[in-house]
């Protein structure tokens, strides 16, 4: 497939792909849309908020080459998912890659005062979402025998946590679902993967970064000294979406300045 990306041709050419990325508009979602883009993918940017998905696919079509549209939805909302989808195959085909981006992290504190309410909410978000846009996208990915499932998790999901509940269960979930999924799929050519983010420069980071004695302590455990930028988790969904991926299945990638194999003492 020819087409204007600097990277044609290569082990990271994304040529002819489309991708699905939820949370595209802003932060480590942007970063992902831009890079997939940059490197010849065309790109359905999702978020609640028109404006600014809309800013990031200017951004793109600006660029030589960059196909992108802006679609707004809420991840805890099926019938969004539904009509998400639909509104990425009218603008592109089927969808050959997912990046389930879009995550909430709505409750801090003791387990007796997570409610219901907030369980089900983070629940529908982090994990359910991938659920039902998996479920939709996996029929064309399989007829195809090409597909990616690429799930942005959590280091936080990696230990235990008395603060953050319902956010480190519900990335628990889709860690163990993209397993799944990888076993179930594999052989059909479908590849799925997490990347866990460490601490990342974000509006929703930027409370934490912002908090001497909260980034000290993320610091503690870092090897490398700093938070991470967005493009540090881009560069891996990149990957894990082109054929450089192509024998990792099944994995959950720490993207996190070392942090989760530190052993502190
Ligand atoms: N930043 C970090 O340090 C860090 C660390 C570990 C893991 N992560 C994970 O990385 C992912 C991205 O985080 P981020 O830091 O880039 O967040 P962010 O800067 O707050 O951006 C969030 C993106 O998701 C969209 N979004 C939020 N809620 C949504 C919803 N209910 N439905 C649809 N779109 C929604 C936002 O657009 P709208 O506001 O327009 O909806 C925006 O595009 C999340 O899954 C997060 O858990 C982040």
């Amino acid at each position: 497939m020819t087409h204007a990306s600097a990277f044609a041709g290569t082990l990271f050419d994304l040529g002819g792909r489309t991708a699905l990325v939820t949370g595209g508009s802003r932060g480590i979602g942007r970063a992902i849309s831009e890079r997939l883009a940059e490197h010849g993918a065309n790109v359905i940017v999702c978020g609640r908020k028109a404006a600014a998905a809309e800013e990031t696919t200017a951004a793109i079509n600006a660029r030589d080459g960059g196909r992108a549209v802006a679609l707004t939805a809420n991840i805890t909302d099926p019938d969004g998912l539904s009509a998400l989808i639909d509104g990425g195959r009218q603008a592109f085909g089927p969808i050959d890659i997912l990046v389930a981006n879009a995550g909430l992290h709505i409750h801090f504190g003791p387990s007796a005062e997570m409610s219901d309410a907030v369980l089900e909410k983070t629940l529908d978000g982090n994990f359910r979402a991938l659920h039902r846009l998996t479920q939709a996208l996996l029929p064309d990915m399989i007829a195809r025998r090409w597909g990616r499932i690429i799930n942005i998790g959590t280091i936080a999901a990696h230990f235990g946590s008395g603060r953050y509940h319902s956010y480190t269960l519900s990335k628990g979930l889709a860690m163990q679902y993209v397993r799944n999924i990888a076993v179930e799929h594999g052989e059909a050519g479908i590849r799925a993967n997490t990347v866990s983010p460490g601490l990342v420069r974000t509006d929703m980071a930027q409370g934490l970064i912002d908090n001497p004695v909260e980034l000290a302590r993320e610091m503690a455990r870092s090897t490398v000294g700093r938070f991470g930028e967005p493009d540090e988790i881009a560069g891996v969904v990149v990957m894990l979406a082109s054929a450089a991926g192509g024998y990792v299945n099944g994995q959950t990638i720490a993207a996190d300045g070392g942090q989760t194999i530190r052993y502190v003492i």
